[in-house]
């Protein structure tokens, strides 16, 4: 991963070129950094507010030999990876807020958006775009109690470079894991990471708004939640928030 780099100075979204790259057949592990997004994006169709040169706006090409039911856990393997290398360069307390947010302080401090191209049973590739939040001072008013970074948080300047390279190292390392044995040996983090466990919670699906306590991942990566009337249900996908945020 990253031995082919595209760097650009401002371009609409990294994971649009990336996925024009692989279109064009280009192989896995090429990786698309850019200082400025003009369109980026995020997950349910938002918006990701990328000015430049104070955060970390990358998307990596993977093509996997596995089936499309697997592909979405690539996205916990790589909060894994983010939060191990946070951790480490800061010492804070990171965390995962189920299913892809990496949080600091209550916050969003990066977001993860995994997109696929399958046919039936055979993934053809998948770009996954990480946004992180490093250097910026401020956030506009709309994101301003949802979003910070390392250095809101702490007063401090990281080196992006050097979170980046540790990033895409430790990712490497964890995808050629998930190749061999799937999500197995991730529920561990997953579960110690979590800030969303114990927690009431409100989740958000396409059609439906219920509030519940999360009190498990379960060992495909999914969250478990408890709803009122003691029933356990398992969340494969939607939003989650913390009830009193
Ligand atoms: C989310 O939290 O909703 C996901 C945000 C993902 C943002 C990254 S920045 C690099 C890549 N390019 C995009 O347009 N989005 C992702």
């Amino acid at each position: 991963i990253g031995r082919k780099i595209v760097y650009l100075e401002s371009t609409t979204s990294t994971n649009d070129i990336a996925k024009e790259y692989a279109e064009k057949g280009e192989k896995e592990g090429l990786v698309v950094i850019a200082e400025v997004q003009t369109k980026g994006r995020g997950r349910m169709g938002r918006r990701w507010i990328t000015p430049g040169r104070d955060s970390i706006s990358i998307t990596i090409l993977l093509r996997p030999e596995i089936s499309p039911y697997m592909a979405p856990s690539i996205t916990p393997v790589l909060a894994v990876s983010v939060v191990e290398m946070l951790r480490e360069i800061t010492g804070f307390e990171i965390g995962i807020k189920w299913p892809n947010d990496v949080v600091l302080d209550r916050k969003k401090v990066c977001g993860i958006l995994t997109e696929m191209s399958a046919e039936i049973d055979v993934v053809k590739y998948i770009i996954v775009g990480i946004g992180i939040n490093v250097n910026q001072e401020t956030f506009d008013n709309e994101i301003e109690n949802i979003a910070t970074s390392l250095r809101k948080y702490s007063g401090k300047k990281y080196d992006r470079k050097a979170i980046l390279s540790g990033i895409l190292n430790r990712f490497e390392r964890n995808y050629e894991l998930f190749k061999k044995e799937g999500i197995g040996p991730f529920i561990e983090d997953l579960k110690k990471y979590s800030v969303l466990i114990g927690k009431k919670v409100l989740i958000s699906g396409i059609n439906e708004e219920y509030e519940a306590e999360a009190i498990d991942i379960d060992d495909d990566g999914a969250l478990l939640v408890r709803l009122e009337n003691g029933d356990v249900k398992k969340v494969l996908s939607g939003d989650v928030s913390i009830k009193g945020f």
